[in-house]
C-alpha cells in the first residue's frame, strides 16, 4: 500500500523513477597527430568566415587537402565538462553506460532537453525507462571543456583527431574505474549524434575493442552533402552572432548566423515542434575552423565486430 501510494503520488507530480546526475569537470591527458593547415588562414571578421566557408565547399577541390602543409603531435591537458547519471533505484545494477557524443551547433544538454518536461530528453528515456547509466560531455574545445586558446588553436589543435583522443580517454576512465564518483564498466555503448558520431566512428575504427556497440545518428559515410550543411548553416563568427553568451570564444570559431540556418542543417519543417527551432538557436555551440577541416577525415575502413545502428533522417 505504501509502494502504490508513492507511485500515485509521483505520477501525479511527474516525478516517476528520477535519474541521480553528478556534473562534473574531469581532467584528460591526450595526444593526437592533427593535420597542420598552414594553408588556412584563420578568419578574423565575417566575410572572411564566408570566404573560408566558400572555399571548403568549392565543388570539385578539397580544400582540407590543399591547405594541408603537414602534421603535427598536439598534446596537453585539458578540462571535459561532464553529466553522469544513473537510475535513482536502490535496486539498480549498473549494467550498460552510453557515452553521448554530441554534433556541431550543440553542448551536452542536446541530451538532456529540459523543454515541455523533458519530453524529448534522450537521457531521460535511457536512464528512467531502460535502465541505463549516461554520461554526456561537452566535446573538447565547446561550451565548458576547455576552449581553443587562440585563433590558432581554432584550426591547428580543435580537430576531430584530439576530440576523438578525449572520447577515448573518457571511457577508459570508466573502463579501469577512475572516472570520479562512478564505477568501473564492463558494457559500454557509445552514441553519437553528426559530428558526434562521425568520432564515435572514429573511435570503434581507431580503438575496435573499446566500445561494445555503437549508435550513429545524423550520420552517413557518404560526403556527398557536407557542402550544402557547411553553406547552409549560414556562419558566421561566433563571438559577432551572440557576444552576450558567445562573446568569450576566439575568432575561429563559427556559428550559425540565423536560425535558418538550425532549420536548413537539422530540422525539417512540418516534422519538430517549432519552439525547439528558437531554443536550438538561443542555446546554439559554435565549431571550430579546425573541426570543419577534419570533418571528414575517419578511417575509410573499419574492423568494429559489435553492433551497430545507424539512424539518418530524409525527406
Ligand atoms: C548540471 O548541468 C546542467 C547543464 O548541463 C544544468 O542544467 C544543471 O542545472 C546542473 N545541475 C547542477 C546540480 O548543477
Ligand atoms: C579567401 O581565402 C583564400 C584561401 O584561403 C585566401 O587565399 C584569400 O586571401 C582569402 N580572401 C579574403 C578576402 O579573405
Ligand atoms: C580531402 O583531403 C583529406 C586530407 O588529405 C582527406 O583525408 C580526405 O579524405 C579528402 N576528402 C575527400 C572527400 O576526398
Ligand atoms: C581544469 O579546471 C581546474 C579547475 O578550474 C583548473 O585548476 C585547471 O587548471 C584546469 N585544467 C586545464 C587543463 O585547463
Ligand atoms: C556551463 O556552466 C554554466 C555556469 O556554471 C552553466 O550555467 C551552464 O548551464 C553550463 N553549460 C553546459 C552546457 O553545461
Ligand atoms: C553518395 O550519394 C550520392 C547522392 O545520393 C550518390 O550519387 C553516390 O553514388 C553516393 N556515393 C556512394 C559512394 O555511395
Amino acid at each position: 500500500m505504501q509502494v502504490l501510494t508513492t507511485l500515485v503520488l509521483s505520477a501525479l507530480l511527474g516525478l516517476a523513477a528520477s535519474r541521480k546526475c553528478i556534473n562534473q569537470t574531469v581532467e584528460v591527458q591526450i595526444a593526437a597527430r592533427n593535420g597542420v593547415f598552414g594553408g588556412v588562414s584563420v578568419p578574423q571578421t565575417n566575410v572572411e568566415v564566408t570566404n573560408f566557408t566558400l572555399r571548403v565547399t568549392k565543388q570539385g577541390h578539397n580544400f582540407t587537402n590543399e591547405g594541408l602543409t603537414g602534421y603535427d603531435t598536439v598534446s596537453g591537458s585539458y578540462n571535459i565538462s561532464t553529466q553522469y547519471c544513473v537510475p535513482d533505484k536502490p535496486s539498480w545494477k549498473r549494467p550498460v553506460l552510453q557515452i553521448l557524443t554530441h554534433g556541431i551547433g550543440f553542448d551536452k544538454t542536446y541530451w538532456d532537453l529540459s523543454y515541455q518536461d523533458f519530453r524529448y530528453s534522450y537521457v531521460k528515456n535511457a536512464v528512467d525507462k531502460h535502465g541505463y547509466a549516461t554520461l554526456s560531455y561537452d566535446r573538447l574545445g565547446i561550451a565548458n571543456s576547455t576552449h581553443a586558446e587562440n585563433s590558432k588553436g581554432t584550426r591547428d589543435e580543435i580537430q576531430s583527431f584530439l576530440e576523438v583522443q578525449a572520447l577515448r580517454a573518457l571511457t577508459e576512465k570508466f573502463r579501469d574505474g577512475t572516472f570520479p564518483r562512478a564505477p568501473k564498466y564492463k558494457k559500454i555503448v557509445h552514441v553519437g549524434h553528426s559530428f558526434g558520431s562521425s568520432q564515435t566512428y572514429a573511435l570503434s575504427a581507431m580503438y575496435p575493442t573499446l566500445s561494445d556497440g555503437v549508435v550513429l545518428t545524423g550520420f552517413s559515410m557518404n560526403s556527398s552533402f557536407v557542402g550544402e550543411f557547411i553553406l547552409g548553416g549560414n556562419f558566421l563568427q561566433a563571438a559577432l552572432v551572440a557576444p552576450e553568451r558567445l562573446g568569450a570564444y576566439p575568432r575561429g570559431y563559427i556559428a550559425d548566423s540565423d536560425v535558418e540556418g538550425i532549420l536548413t542543417q537539422f530540422l525539417l519543417p512540418g516534422y519538430y515542434s517549432p519552439p525547439l527551432l528558437n531554443i536550438a538557436f538561443s542555446t546554439q555551440q559554435p565549431a571550430t575552423i579546425g573541426e570543419i577541416l577534419t570533418l571528414g577525415s575517419v578511417p575509410m575502413t573499419n574492423t568494429f565486430a559489435g553492433p551497430v545502428l545507424v539512424i539518418a533522417g530524409g525527406m
